[in-house]
């Protein structure tokens, strides 16, 4: 088993804080590329000219809507208004350097009235992580003058977007009004009264503290700050004690603030959290928790490798992370979600490759499961009976290691990034050329099966056909926000959004390292 890409981002730039003299110190979390670090301009600008197709297609029939339904080509409602799909994909534009599309964006949002909205209710997570957080880092990356055409953009538009983040923030502050400060999922956008939520999980409550820590050191107001941290503080001491240690399960009570199961993984529902404790000290190994971020962090990955991470039967060269059941026991199946990990810490040198590389599409299916290597057994009963379903399940472990699950929608596929995202933490940590291959792979998938003009790109229904199945009718923002970012970065040069001067929330939206001890070094 590979050790961990972010331990190893650990151990260089917090380490060398922690234990040595600053800025001399300083080994960097990127690989050191020297001159082999340019950009593919082929594939990068093939992954640029995906975008302005979606893009411009979205902009013809929908400009102004949340979301976009490709196949109808209408505009679909329920994010607050502003216009979710631009403002989630805005930053990637200004990193293309797609500086008439970016100008159009810009204008839209500077021009939003961020504390009315036009839907009833607005919810907390997507608010923060794609909202907040495209219009923090969009600020980040033009003030920084890290990107193409910086110094252009109109500045008055550029101020509003720090504007735009922090009136969001007001907005949703009811929601940290419970007993416990963990927040509310629902804000009530006529009312203002908040109200709890179906996905009132650990990774809601726990995907708050990088963005609301930017957001209180670019305005100096320390609310969204403590509003972070009194949550946070829930989660860095479980109660009661989970079954493994700082592997939490995945609801806790809003009142009370106890965990309410022992659903404990890398899956939905908590991923984000332990995303964000190793991100927010990367952000600022200075600050007050810092410490205890890390240290329950790595506790995570140590309790991980130890009780979830499992070889599948008869496929030792996998490594998958189980999802415990509710009272801690492990189930043996997985989801997309977990595959961040592999940025997070590289666990296992290509499961999440093998994940899209072994279906019909070479795209990954989002909900799997895997016989146990010592009982040849699946969790749920009904992949180890006579059934024709349990019949392919077995033939597709024997082959790939793993199985479909055919319910929950495992073979759907909706354009997510959490495999790119890690090839593209490997190809920058690594520099071995191995991983951008990997996601060159997966993009061309994209392209053969999600584009079929007039359509110009889609979500798929079946990824174990060839050409992916039926068209979903949908296209998410993070196609925009994400997945196209993590390719477009993956081929081009990197000194762009630089792994020592930016960390990306979990929407990829990157935020300028306020403390890191690469940073000092970096713009020193
Ligand atoms: C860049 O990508 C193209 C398209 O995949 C490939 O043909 C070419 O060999 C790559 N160039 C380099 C220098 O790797
Ligand atoms: C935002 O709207 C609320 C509710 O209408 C209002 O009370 C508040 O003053 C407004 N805030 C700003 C900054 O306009
Ligand atoms: C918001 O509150 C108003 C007033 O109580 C109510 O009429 C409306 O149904 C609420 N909206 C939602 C989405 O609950
Ligand atoms: C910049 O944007 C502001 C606000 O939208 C606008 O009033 C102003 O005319 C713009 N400036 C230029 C030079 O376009
Ligand atoms: C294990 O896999 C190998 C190679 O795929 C195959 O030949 C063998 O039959 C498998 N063994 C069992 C017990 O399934
Ligand atoms: C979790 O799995 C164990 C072992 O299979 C089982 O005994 C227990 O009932 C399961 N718990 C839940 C909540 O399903
Ligand atoms: C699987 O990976 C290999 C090695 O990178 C590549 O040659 C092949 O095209 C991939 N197949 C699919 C379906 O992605
Ligand atoms: C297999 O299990 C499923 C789910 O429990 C059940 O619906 C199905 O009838 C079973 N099939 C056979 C052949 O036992
Ligand atoms: C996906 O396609 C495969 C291969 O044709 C088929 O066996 C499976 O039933 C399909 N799954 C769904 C959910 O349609």
């Amino acid at each position: 088993m590979k050790w961990s890409i972010l331990a190893l981002l650990a151990t260089s730039c917090i380490a060398s804080h922690v234990n040595l003299d600053k800025k001399s110190s300083c080994i960097g979390i990127q690989y050191d590329f020297g001159d082999n670090g340019g950009a593919n301009d082929t594939r990068a600008d093939a992954v640029k000219a995906a975008y302005v197709d979606a893009w411009n297609d979205y902009a013809d029939h929908a400009f102004g809507f949340d979301g976009y339904n490709p196949l109808t080509k209408t505009g679909t409602t329920g994010s607050g208004g502003w216009g979710l799909i631009i403002i989630d994909g805005f930053d990637t534009a200004v990193i293309m350097g797609l500086k008439d599309i970016a100008d159009r964006q810009l204008q839209h949002i500077a021009s939003q009235n961020f504390n009315v909205s036009t839907d009833p209710q607005i919810d907390e997570f997507d608010t923060i992580i794609r909202l907040i957080g495209g219009l923090l880092s969009s600020y980040d990356l033009i003030t920084s003058q890290l990107v193409p055409f910086a110094g252009d953009y109109n500045q008055t538009q550029v101020a509003k977007l720090l504007d735009g983040a922090k009136t969001l923030a007001d907005f949703l502050s009811p929601v940290f009004s419970s007993p416990t400060g963990l927040p509310y999922f629902w804000i009530n956008t006529t009312t203002r009264v908040p109200s709890e939520g179906f996905f009132q999980n650990t990774a809601t409550f726990g995907t708050v503290i990088l963005e609301y820590h930017r957001l209180s050191d670019l305005t100096g107001d320390e609310t969204y700050r403590n509003q972070a941290d009194r949550a946070e503080a829930w989660l860095l001491n479980p109660q009661p004690a989970p079954v493994y240690p700082s592997l939490v399960g995945s609801q806790v009570n809003i009142d009370s603030g106890q965990f309410e199961n022992e659903n404990a993984g890398w899956q939905s529902g908590v991923d984000s959290f332990f995303e964000y404790l190793i991100k927010s000290v990367v952000y600022d190994d200075t600050q007050q928790y810092a410490g205890e971020y890390q240290s329950f962090w790595t506790t995570a990955v140590e309790s991980t490798q130890q009780h979830l991470a499992v070889h599948p039967y008869n496929h030792s060269e996998l490594t998958f992370i189980n999802i415990l059941n509710n009272t801690g026991y492990p189930t043996d199946e997985m989801d997309d979600y977990s595959c961040f990990a592999g940025g997070n810490w590289l666990l296992g040198e290509h499961t999440c490759h093998a994940l899209y590389n072994s279906t019909a599409s070479g795209l990954n299916p989002l909900a799997i499961g895997w016989y146990d290597a010592e009982t040849n057994l699946a969790y749920e009963a009904k992949y180890n009976n006579d059934s024709s379903e349990a019949a392919v399940a077995r033939a597709n472990a024997d082959e790939w290691g793993y199985f479909i699950r055919y319910d929950d929608y495992g073979a759907l596929y909706t354009l997510y990034p959490e495999p790119i995202e890690s090839m593209f933490y490997a190809w920058r940590i690594t520099g071995d050329e191995k991983w951008r291959d990997y996601n060159w792979e997966v993009f061309q998938a994209q392209q053969r099966d999600g584009k079929r003009p007039p359509v110009t790109m889609s979500s798929l229904f079946n990824v174990s056909m060839p050409n992916g199945g039926d068209q979903y009718p949908d296209i998410p923002s993070y196609y925009f926000a994400e997945t196209l970012k993590y390719l477009y970065l993956t081929f081009a040069d990197t000194d762009l959004v630089r792994l020592d001067a930016f960390v990306f929330n979990t929407e990829a939206h990157p935020m300028r390292v306020q403390k890191g001890t690469c940073a000092a070094a970096e713009s020193s």
